[in-house]
């Protein structure tokens, strides 16, 4: 946790207001909640307390991931997306009870050749490549792997599972997805196992891909999977809540004069007099260095553009409107300014930095967090 002026405040009722939209969407479904990257941004451990009483499970990426949160007495099912790379994963895995995801023959060795006594067999998911084509085993394989797997000694063979990623299911008006998840679905059909295909874009576009288990990340954080289709499918309209507030407080007020450049490289001139604020975060605390002008933030119930290039530590805000009092919009040293939260929708600033919210969240992360 680093300590800077910026912080971000979580949301605890809206992650799980927006767990609960997965469940809506799914509702024959059992819901692994993706938790991964510190859960992209908003901290693993309080989001998996927060999460806890409502989902079936998490996920992460790696076997440190889960340590965390397994020494964090978070002992709901846990899945390690990337699996074991290691004979110590192997061990890890079976000590804290792991459910590991099997994609590459090297991992299959490390079955092989575990010499470990367990106590237990391992829950162990065949992941298979439908189309994304980074990481899973051939749709063609899946009957010998059952085979192989669902007969090995370290493996609970009555928890055995298929799985797939989609890799377009973001994008509704793409047939990509229909065929990835008919691909799995013909290659795990006579199988007695259970299934998971859907990220957050197949829980809320893709029906068909919703399975025995659902797998929603970006979601849960009140940020919509369709970036590229926001008129229709926003946060707003899927009834997402906005599960982090970024926000920094305003150090420094003064009017510029009609010409007057703004930033690095002078690259923004005042096109009149104006009053301007800085406001005290930059790319070091998470904001995006490529934010272009006139990317909006929220200061005192009204939006305040960007002006010029994002520094490390300070960006510059356009402050025009903001003196007056009778209308009660005046901005003051120390008044905090959201980059995105509650009233800016992380989609839209996303846009504005030609990125996707995923990685404003997991850049955000590092800030100190309060929880209301
Ligand atoms: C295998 C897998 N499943 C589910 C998710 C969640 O995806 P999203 O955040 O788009 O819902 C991810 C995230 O990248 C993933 O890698």
């Amino acid at each position: 946790m680093i300590k800077r002026s910026a912080k971000v405040a979580i949301h605890p009722q809206a992650l799980q207001h927006n767990l609960q939209q997965a469940r809506k969407a799914a509702p024959d479904s059992n819901v692994l909640a993706v938790i991964k990257a510190n859960a992209y941004g908003h901290g693993a451990v309080e989001t998996a307390g927060i999460l806890y009483p409502f989902t079936d499970g998490f996920a992460v990426s790696c076997i440190p991931e889960a340590i965390e949160l397994r020494d964090a007495q978070i002992d709901l099912p846990l899945t390690v997306l990337q699996g074991p790379q290691q004979d110590e994963h192997l061990r890890i895995a079976f000590h804290h009870r792991l459910r590991l995801v099997l994609h590459d023959p090297s991992q299959l060795s490390l079955l092989e050749n575990f010499s470990g006594i367990p106590d237990k067999p391992l829950d162990v998911s065949i992941k298979l490549d439908t189309g994304m084509h980074r990481i899973g085993f051939d749709p063609a394989d899946a009957s010998w792997l059952y085979e192989k797997l669902s007969k090995h000694p370290l493996v609970n063979k009555d928890t055995l599972q298929f799985m797939t990623h989609l890799s377009c299911a973001d994008d509704l008006d793409n047939t990509y997805s229909m065929q990835q998840i008919q691909r799995f679905k013909s290659a795990t059909a006579s199988f007695q196992c259970q299934t998971s295909i859907a990220n957050s874009a197949g829980i809320l576009g893709w029906p068909s891909s919703h399975a025995d288990w659902i797998r929603p990340g970006i979601m849960l954080y009140g940020s919509s999977p369709f970036i590229d289709n926001l008129q229709k499918n926003s946060a707003e309209k899927h009834n997402l809540q906005a599960a982090m507030t970024f926000s920094a407080p305003l150090i420094a007020i003064h009017t510029l004069k009609k010409g007057d450049a703004i930033g690095y490289g002078a690259s923004w001139r005042c096109p009149r007099d104006m009053l301007v604020g800085v406001v005290a975060c930059g790319y070091a605390d998470g904001y995006p260095r490529h934010a272009e002008q006139d990317t909006p933030l929220w200061l005192n119930g009204k939006e305040a553009p960007l002006l010029g290039r994002v520094s490390m530590d300070m960006i510059v805000i356009d402050l025009t409107g903001f003196n007056s009092v009778d209308l009660g919009q005046i901005a003051r040293i120390g008044d905090m300014v959201e980059c995105w939260g509650e009233n800016l929708s992380i989609d839209r600033i996303a846009r504005h930095a030609e990125t996707i919210s995923y990685e404003l969240l997991c850049n955000a992360g590092s800030l100190a967090k309060t929880h209301d």
